[in-house]
């Protein structure tokens, strides 16, 4: 399975604002490349922090829906399963949703969606978490998370590609990033090559590939 990441960052590297509320830091054509990336996947995953923002589905465009190979994956992932059901989000027909959480969260729930609980100790493993979406037929992954499942991604070395459009604002603060978890020291910080930089009005258009431990540089 393929799995690439995209995210709009500040200049600073954050992903939201100290509000944490939703907001969109892109512009038209960040949206735009996000649907043409939605396109392109067999799933769009995200963490429970960044759904409860946006509890709705996460597909492309109309005009780019005639890509898509088949009904694309929607999948949350959750300690908790503290999310809202929206209709929003449930009466899409053109998504199917996935929970994946705790087995404990969801003991003696009614969940009227599909999920996968997790019966091990602690949290989620990404293999683990890779593995239910491969058993789905996934070729092609999506991950639209925050900083702290990307970086548990990274860790995991399960990222092979990043898109990440460098939006003209600065933060500052405690807000989320790209990658937050315990971080990397620098003899472990993940590497990437750069597969292209296209700046577009005030935004640049950032593709990386992983550098894999062991490859050549
Ligand atoms: N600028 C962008 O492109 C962009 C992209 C994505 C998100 N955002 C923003 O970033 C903020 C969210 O950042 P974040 O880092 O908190 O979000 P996140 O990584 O998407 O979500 C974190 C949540 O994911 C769940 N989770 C994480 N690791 C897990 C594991 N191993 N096992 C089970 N569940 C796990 C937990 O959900 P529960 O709390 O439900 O247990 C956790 O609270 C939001 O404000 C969002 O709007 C921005």
């Amino acid at each position: 399975m393929k799995v690439v990441s995209n995210t709009a960052i500040s200049l600073d590297g954050r992903i939201n604002t100290r509000e944490r509320r939703f907001a969109f830091f892109g512009s038209k054509r960040d949206h735009a490349r996000m649907s043409r990336l939605r396109a392109g996947a067999d799933a769009v995953l995200v963490g429970g922090a960044t759904f409860r923002n946006w509890p709705h589905a996460s597909l492309p465009d109309a005009e780019d829906r005639g890509h898509l190979r088949g009904r694309p994956w929607n999948i949350v992932v959750s300690r908790t399963l503290d999310v809202p059901l929206t209709p929003e989000f449930l009466g899409e027909s053109a998504v199917r949703p996935l929970f994946l959480t705790r087995a404990a969260s969801l003991d003696g729930k009614a969940f009227a969606v599909e999920a996968e609980g997790w019966a091990g100790e602690g949290d989620l493993p990404v293999a683990w978490m890779l593995e239910q979406i491969a058993r789905r037929g996934v070729e092609r992954l999506l991950v639209e998370a925050g900083g702290d499942l990307l970086f548990q991604f990274l860790a995991a070395d399960a990222i092979d590609e990043m898109h990440l459009t460098l939006c003209p604002l600065v933060v500052g603060g405690p807000a989320p990033s790209l990658a937050d978890g315990r971080g990397f020291d620098l003899a472990d910080a993940r590497r990437m090559r750069l597969l292209s930089a296209e700046p577009e009005g005030d935004e640049v258009f950032l593709h990386y590939e992983a550098i894999r431990k062991g490859s050549p540089s």
